[in-house]
């Protein structure tokens, strides 16, 4: 329930998140890839959209991708940039990602450890060096991916329901 400033009231049709975004337990952060896991923070089934940290402990290329949707990001902690771009996301940086970019992910040699918020809307396509389709990311794949993570590590598939919305 919420009252607004003229003293009416609305039912809300979902609850808030307020959470230590860096969690305490290592086992909320999902294994991506090698040296690569995500944190969930808020899954939102009827936009299409998550918001999650991604952190990343190894260096090189990450992934090539594009997004059919704006992405937002604020890097928490180290950098990264595209090959696509001559700038770097350092510590504190915001960037936003425009609709239908292609960009490669790079975390420096340098850099033992990023840390990024990403609101992304949609999905992210991923793709080889000729451009061709190698794999897909929604907000439903990425509820697969924490349940079966959750799971696994004892926390429970439902651990996550906490995050969906
Ligand atoms: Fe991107």
């Amino acid at each position: 329930m919420y009252r607004n400033m003229n003293g009416s009231t609305h039912v809300l049709s979902a609850a808030e998140i307020a959470v230590p975004a860096i969690p305490e337990d290592e086992r909320v952060w999902v294994p991506q890839a090698e040296g690569v896991w995500f944190r969930p923070l808020m899954l939102n089934t009827l936009a299409g959209q998550w918001c999650n940290l991604l952190r990343v402990r190894r260096s090189g290329v990450l992934s090539r991708h594009l997004h059919p949707n704006p992405v937002h990001g604020y890097v928490i902690k180290g950098r990264w940039h595209y090959l696509e771009h001559d700038w770097v996301a350092e510590t504190g940086s915001y960037v936003f990602e425009p609709p239908g970019e292609i960009h490669t992910l790079v975390v420096p040699e340098e850099c033992p450890e990023m840390i990024t918020f990403f609101n992304i809307t949609g999905s992210m396509i991923y793709l080889d060096s000729d451009d061709r389709h190698t794999g897909y990311e929604d907000v439903f794949s990425k509820i697969d991916m924490c349940r079966e993570h959750y799971e696994s590590v004892g926390l429970g598939a439902d651990y996550l329901d906490r995050f969906i919305r």
